[in-house]
């Protein structure tokens, strides 16, 4: 989708972040400071820092794992300062991946992909059926009954990126999900986005230290010392 047609649309942007701060240790850390940022249906977003810019912080918020200290952020025009149940929201419209996976160690890859969709009307089925779907969608074919320490450390990124997707998301979020990688494995988790979302539209955002990581995407937001520094779509960019 170009620019323009992303700019024309009237929906309300998946997320945005309006005027947050992060603040721990009772105002010792100011870990974020005054972050705005918009993200449109369907845009591929990286948000990279050096180390202790406050990029996971920010992806905690954006995903509702962790509260501002001030501002407010909005997912598809909904304030999730109102929202009762976190948890439940984030399980049915958020999808995670982190850098060290968070499989459990004692449930098969076919198992794992099922777990977001257990609170789901889904019958116990359509949950293998998908979970065998979407471990297919990722190359994870071979290895439904694997347990994940069985498997390469790129397999179990791949399991997870699958269980990411189980309840078809509206946002893709990741924290340095080739950080634990070799470089191989690493461009196919990345080559697995860039699939998402060209064929499925899906909507990325990747956090990264890394510019070659980075580069995949089409919009990268630069953070330092808890402030965005540089944003091609930041302010009047739209
Ligand atoms: N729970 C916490 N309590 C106190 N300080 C914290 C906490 N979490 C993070 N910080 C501090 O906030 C700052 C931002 O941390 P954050 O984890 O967001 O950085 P990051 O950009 O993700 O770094 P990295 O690339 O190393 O993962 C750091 O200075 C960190 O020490
Ligand atoms: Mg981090």
């Amino acid at each position: 989708m170009s620019n323009t047609m992303v700019a024309a649309t009237s929906a309300p942007p998946v997320l945005k972040v309006d005027c947050i701060s992060r603040v721990y240790d009772d105002g010792a850390v100011n870990a974020l400071k005054d972050v705005s940022l918009e993200i449109r249906r369907g845009e591929y977003v990286a948000i990279m820092g050096p180390s202790g810019s406050g990029k996971s912080t920010l992806l905690n918020m954006l995903g509702a794992l962790d509260r501002p200290s001030s501002g407010e952020i909005y997912f598809e025009g909904e304030p999730l300062s109102k929202l009762a149940d976190l948890d439940r929201f984030r399980s049915q419209k958020l999808g995670f991946v982190f850098q060290s996976f968070y499989l459990l160690p004692t449930l098969t890859a076919i198992e794992n992909v099922q777990i977001p969709m257990f609170e789901t009307a889904r019958s116990a089925r359509e949950r293998v059926e998908r979970a065998r779907e979407l471990l297919e969608s990722v190359g994870m074919a071979h290895r439904l009954n694997h347990m994940p320490g069985k498997l390469s450390v790129g397999e179990r990124q791949r399991v997870a990126v699958a269980r990411s997707l189980a309840n078809d998301p509206a946002i893709l979020l990741a924290d340095e999900p080739t950080g634990n990688l070799d470089s191989k494995s690493g461009s196919d988790v990345l080559a697995l986005f860039d699939k998402l979302h060209r064929e499925r539209g899906m909507t990325l955002v990747v956090i990264t230290h890394s510019a070659e990581v980075a580069r995949r995407a089409e919009r990268i937001i630069a953070i330092r010392d808890g402030r965005i520094v540089d944003d091609p779509r930041g302010a009047s960019g739209w």
